[in-house]
């Protein structure tokens, strides 16, 4: 799809999108989230894959020193307990849900600009969220207190937290550009984590 997030406030968000283009168009080949013919059995594979992915490296995250300081709201930002209660919503019980596999080959975050180069990954997913959201509403019936909080996200806030992350990373992120080179490189490596995560086949 199309994208017209606008990154080029920061020089920084504008070297991320174009260093993981190719590994965001892998990860949208591979869902099928947007297909006219998508189900709900398509959507809580989805959503039960990204808690597994997302549960633990947000885990590692908030344990990651001075990422706290980068990214004052890091907590909002914390979506996997999103994802774990849209499924509740559609009618998983909460043993299956705590049982569902959480993946175990994450990307390092060694420094603060690794853990920066993740959570864009993490945080852009709220962009392409809106279209997914609106889609599967469409579809599926799925919203706000259906099923469909992780998708939506922060709502109507999603443009000015993404601003605001994009302010934190330009502001926090060191000059260098091998540092900036770091935040890159941790970006395409949580999109290669997410993809082979993703491709393991159906957590049902
Ligand atoms: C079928 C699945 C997906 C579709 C259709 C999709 C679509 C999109 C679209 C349309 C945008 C641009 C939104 C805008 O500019 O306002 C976007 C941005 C983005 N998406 Fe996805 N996406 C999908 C899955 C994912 C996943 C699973 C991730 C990672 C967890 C992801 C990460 C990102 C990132 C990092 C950006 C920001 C790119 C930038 O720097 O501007 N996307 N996506």
């Amino acid at each position: 799809m199309e994208q017209t997030a606008p990154s080029a406030a920061s020089p920084l968000l504008a070297a991320l999108k174009h260093g993981t283009r190719e590994e965001h168009l892998a990860i949208e080949r591979q869902l099928r989230l947007m297909d006219p013919g998508v189900t709900l059995d398509d959507y809580r594979d989805y959503l039960a894959r990204m808690l597994g992915y997302c549960e633990p490296l947000e885990a590692a995250l908030v344990a990651l020193p001075g990422l706290g300081a980068a990214v004052p709201d890091l907590d909002r930002r914390l979506r996997s307990a999103a994802a774990a209660r849209d499924l509740r919503e559609l009618g998983a019980a909460a043993a299956d849900v705590a049982a569902l596999p959480r993946c175990a080959e994450l990307p390092a975050l060694g420094s603060v600009a690794r853990g920066l180069g993740c959570l864009y990954v993490l945080e852009g997913s709220t962009l392409g969220g809106q279209f997914i959201a609106r889609h599967l509403e469409a579809r599926l019936g799925v919203g706000a207190g259906r099923g469909g909080s992780f998708v939506r996200s922060y709502g109507p806030e999603v443009g000015p937290m993404w601003r605001a992350f994009g302010a934190g990373l330009e502001a926090h992120c060191p000059r260098e550009p091998e540092q900036r080179d770091a935040v890159v490189a941790a970006a395409r490596d949580t999109f290669a984590t997410l993809g082979r995560w993703l491709a393991r086949g159906s957590a049902r």
